[in-house]
């Protein structure tokens, strides 16, 4: 049986990450690969009353330490209750965020300690790391220009342009950091080119396994 891995996705909101989840989950699917999708909180109870309380736009006395451990505690209750169990089956887990996000959001975008973020998530999530991640790459102002027509914002998209510009800068970082698992796509390409780009990538690492 296939070993099981992650393949994660990462961008600023309106990135275009959604349909190239799809677009790879159906690549998969006639190829021959079982995938599962998940978005966190991932369908876990727990991890959904977490999250409202997380995104709740009247939340706004929230502290950032707070807030970041919330995320982490979240992931950590989708972990052991989804992710696990599916890679352990041997299947494909693409996730539409992980812990990058709290390293850009929590740790770049609020300011808090890089190495501290990075050790509670990475305690969060068993130390179990995607074996590539998908930064698809807009600025905030694109970003923004994309998001002008969704009806709802949450919490974090409520948060001025300064905010979105350091977690910009912090996937940016992130980058540099982790060069063997990290790989920038140009989201403003056409989408059907962005499927190509990732799908090779991926193809690539199925050969491997
Ligand atoms: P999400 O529901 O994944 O929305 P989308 O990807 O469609 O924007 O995330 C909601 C917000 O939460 C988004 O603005 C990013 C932010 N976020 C963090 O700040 N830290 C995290 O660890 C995660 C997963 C999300």
């Amino acid at each position: 049986m296939a070993k099981g891995i992650i393949i994660s996705f990462e961008g600023t909101d309106g990135s275009g990450k959604t349909t190239q989840i799809k677009a790879l989950s159906e690549y998969l699917a006639k190829k021959g690969y079982q995938s599962e999708m998940l978005r966190e909180p991932g369908g876990t109870k727990i991890g959904e009353e977490i999250r409202s309380i997380v995104l709740n736009k009247y939340n706004t006395e929230m502290a950032s330490l707070t807030e970041m451990l919330l995320y982490a505690s979240s992931r950590a209750q989708m972990m052991e209750e989804k992710v696990e169990p599916l890679l352990k089956e041997g299947r494909i887990v693409i996730l539409d965020r992980f812990f990058d996000s709290s390293l850009a959001y929590q740790a770049f975008g609020r300011d808090l300690d890089f190495d501290a973020v990075l050790s509670i998530n990475l305690a969060a999530v068993k130390n179990i790391i995607p074996k590539i991640t998908f930064f698809i790459d807009i600025t905030p102002e694109q970003s923004l220009k994309r998001r002008q027509n969704a009806s709802e914002t949450d919490r974090l998209e409520n948060e001025d342009m300064s905010f979105h510009y350091k977690v910009y800068e912090g996937y940016k970082k992130l980058l540099e950091k982790f060069p063997d698992r990290i790989v920038r796509i140009d989201g403003t390409k056409e989408a059907k080119e962005i499927t190509k780009e990732i799908t090779s990538y991926v193809d690539n690492i199925l050969k491997e396994d």
